[in-house]
């Protein structure tokens, strides 16, 4: 199949561009490179820089005929969100309605869009969630992402077209870069590199630090090329396992042989305290389930991090 990949110079896509490629497709990665590096480029694919909210996208797609969409692009900072909503709508929401459009227009297969279930569902009172869960989206990037699941829908029902939204939960893996709170693996990697201990950010409430569900990028792979052929709607992407900030902080130790001091700190406003994903959909109807227990991709992502230097 021909496909594209957008955000596919970033951290997770990268990795997908480069299953699509080795499973035989035929894969064009179009990053702005904001966030993005050449370095990251699978060889193989071919790059095309762009922006996902430029108009004239309509006429690449008209020439290239996609098969596919996978859309990772997007700017994915919470705080920069908060600080500049508008800027996260035109990337995250007009960029997508902008594929979705020319897409449909140009013959598109099917749409793969990537949201958040770490952010969409807010605060959890019993984690993990199902799909069942009404959402609580508390930042501008997590209304949009919901939104954008929205205008996939829309778009399944109105012009046929088959959509699959994949609900990530915290991300973590080889070429994760060390800032923002998505990053907070490769933050403590970075501490155990340098020898700068870390600090954890906790509430009152939770003198372990907060607890959010940690899947390895390997099996955020898997799901995508799962969506290649099956899934129609939202699916969650997580291990359903809530760890702790401490928890991970001393898994991340014990994974890389190394120890440090850490601090504590108080925790940002508006921050939420539990989350975790129950993928029992994804496993029904992508025949998805994570293979990478914490230790396990915490090791693997380790041995990267060392061979980085
Ligand atoms: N990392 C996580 O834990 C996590 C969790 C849930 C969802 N996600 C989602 O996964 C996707 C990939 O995230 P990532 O962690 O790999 O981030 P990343 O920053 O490494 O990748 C995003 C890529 O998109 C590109 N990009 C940004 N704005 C663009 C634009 N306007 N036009 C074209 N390209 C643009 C960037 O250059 C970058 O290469 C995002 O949609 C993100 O919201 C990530």
């Amino acid at each position: 199949m021909k496909i594209l990949v957008t955000g596919g110079a970033g951290f997770i896509a990268s990795h997908v561009a480069q299953a699509y490629l080795d499973a035989g497709h035929q894969v064009v990665v179009l990053d702005n490179l904001s966030s993005g590096t050449r370095d990251n480029l699978p060889p193989g694919a071919r790059f095309i820089q762009a922006d996902v909210r430029d108009p004239g996208l309509a006429e690449l797609l008209a020439a290239e005929r996609f098969a596919v969409i996978n859309h990772h692009a997007a700017q994915i900072s919470v705080p920069a969100s908060v600080q500049d909503p508008r800027f996260d709508a035109e990337v995250n929401l007009l960029g997508l309605i902008n594929l979705l459009q020319a897409g449909t227009a140009h013959g598109l297969e099917r749409f793969i869009f990537i949201s958040s279930g770490g952010a969409i569902y807010g605060d959890m009172d019993d984690p993990p969630a199902s799909e069942d869960l009404a959402p609580r989206p508390a930042s501008p990037y997590a209304v949009a992402k919901l939104a954008g699941e929205y205008y996939l829908d829309y778009f399944a029902q109105n012009f046929g077209l088959p959509t699959v939204t994949l609900r990530y939960a915290n991300v973590y893996g080889p070429r994760q870069v060390p800032h923002g709170e998505a990053g907070v693996v490769a933050i403590f990697m970075d501490c155990l590199m340098t020898g700068r201990p870390p600090v954890i950010y906790r509430h009152a409430e939770m003198p372990r630090g907060m607890a959010r569900d940690y899947v390895y990028v390997a099996d955020c792979v898997a799901a995508n090329l799962a969506a290649l052929e099956a899934g129609q709607g939202a699916y969650n992407i997580g291990t359903g396992v809530e760890t702790t900030t401490l928890e991970l902080w001393q898994t991340v130790q014990r994974a890389a042989g190394r120890e440090l001091d850490h601090s504590f700190g108080p925790v940002r406003a508006g921050d939420i305290k539990r989350s975790a994903l129950d993928a029992s959909r994804a496993a029904r109807e992508l025949g998805w389930r994570p293979a990478h227990d914490l230790a396990a991709g915490l090791a693997e992502t380790w041995a990267w991090r060392l061979a980085r230097g």
